[in-house]
């Protein structure tokens, strides 16, 4: 992605000054998500995490988190044609699930995977919109782990630099078009 690329995703991005609390500023990105060219733009940089130097993908399935990790990671799973995983908030999965409890930014609350929504061995390219604290990240991550897969990189719209996210992914290497200083 050129530097004039991420000065223009920069500027699809909203800072919300305290939403959803207090000192928090929230990173909108319905702008982004409403110019297709930007919005094709991340789409392709977050597919490419996800190929080999070939062009080819490296990677067995895409996993999002829901809600705005959705909105990226299925169509980045499209993109490279394999399939799309969703790990979700308690209590929306219908099947058997693994569950993890973290630590968001702002409160705490417990993501769920589909126990057989991965095979053992499965390369997975995990995709979200804004890596933060790293706790959703981290959360994925042990999801993914407790299905016997495994976590081959972490790709992201963009990182809040000053949280320090990244290092609560340990050797995953992670991706961030956008880093916020
Ligand atoms: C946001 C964002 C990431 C996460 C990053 O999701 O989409 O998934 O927070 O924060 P972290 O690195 O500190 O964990 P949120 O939980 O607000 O849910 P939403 O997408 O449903 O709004």
């Amino acid at each position: 992605v050129t530097q004039q690329a991420v000065e223009a995703l920069e500027r699809l991005v909203r800072d919300v000054p305290d939403f959803p609390e207090p000192g928090i500023v929230f990173k909108d990105i319905t702008p982004l998500l409403a110019d297709p060219a930007g919005f094709r733009v991340v789409v392709d940089a977050l597919a490419a995490v996800g190929r080999g130097d070939d062009g080819t993908p490296v990677v067995d399935k895409v996993v999002g988190m829901e809600a705005r990790g959705f909105m990226f990671a299925a169509p980045v799973a499209l993109a490279l044609g394999v399939g799309f995983v969703p790990v979700r908030k308690a209590g929306k999965l219908p099947h058997a699930t693994h569950e993890v409890a973290y630590e968001l930014e702002y409160g705490e609350a417990v993501l769920q995977l589909h126990q057989d929504a991965l095979a053992p061995g499965d390369r997975v390219l995990i995709v979200d919109d804004v890596l933060a604290t790293g706790g959703t990240a981290q959360a994925t991550c042990e999801l993914v782990a407790r299905c016997g897969a495994r976590p081959v990189a972490f790709a992201v719209l963009m990182e809040l630099g000053f949280l320090a996210g990244r290092d609560a992914l340990g050797d995953v290497p992670v991706t961030a078009l956008v880093t916020a200083p």
